[in-house]
């Protein structure tokens, strides 16, 4: 996924020819003309759609790591510990997308003057938090699904039977 800062539009740092050829004062100065992506840039806007469609797994994955808790009656198993390590380890790398982050608070000036302003402000900051190590989440999460893959596929191949702790 594309990783932009938050109230830079995507061309400024990719280059847009016009943004380039002015001089960086210019630019600071004129940051109302930006009237949205042109041309292929359009495709950027495609990455908020990816987050939505993500946040639906998320709940999808998190229901199912609830799940992994009750095989039959409440039990803790080495899988159940792995589905909710590898669903804490995605909402990490989920929560803290920077479409989500400029969704929450980016494109306010003054939170108190638009409504819901303190909530937003208050999802602004944590999703910033995890914004800030955003690559770290993204490496992990990639390797906790690999894991999980790899041990679900273990599972059901029958050469491991999942280990139950409680
Ligand atoms: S910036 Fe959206 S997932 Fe990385």
């Amino acid at each position: 996924m594309l990783l932009l800062p938050q109230g830079v539009p995507p061309g400024v740092l990719l280059g847009s020819p016009e943004l380039l050829q002015q001089s960086p004062t210019a630019r600071a100065a004129e940051p109302e003309n930006y009237n949205g992506e042109r041309n292929l840039w359009v495709f950027n806007n495609i990455h908020r759609y990816f987050l939505y469609a993500s946040i639906i797994v998320m709940a999808f994955l998190w229901y199912e790591a609830i799940r992994a808790f009750f095989p039959d009656g409440f039990g803790i198993t080495i899988g159940s510990l792995l589905f909710l390590l590898n669903v804490v380890l995605l909402s990490g790398y989920t929560f803290g997308c920077h479409s989500l982050r400029h969704l929450a608070g980016g494109r306010t000036d003054c939170y108190s003057c638009v409504r819901g302003g303190n909530l937003r402000r208050k999802s602004f900051h944590w999703v910033s938090v995890l914004n800030g190590r955003h690559m770290f989440w993204a490496w992990v999460s990639l390797f906790s699904v690999w894991g999980a893959d790899v041990y679900v596929r273990l599972l059901l191949s029958g050469v491991i039977t999942d280990l139950r702790l409680v």
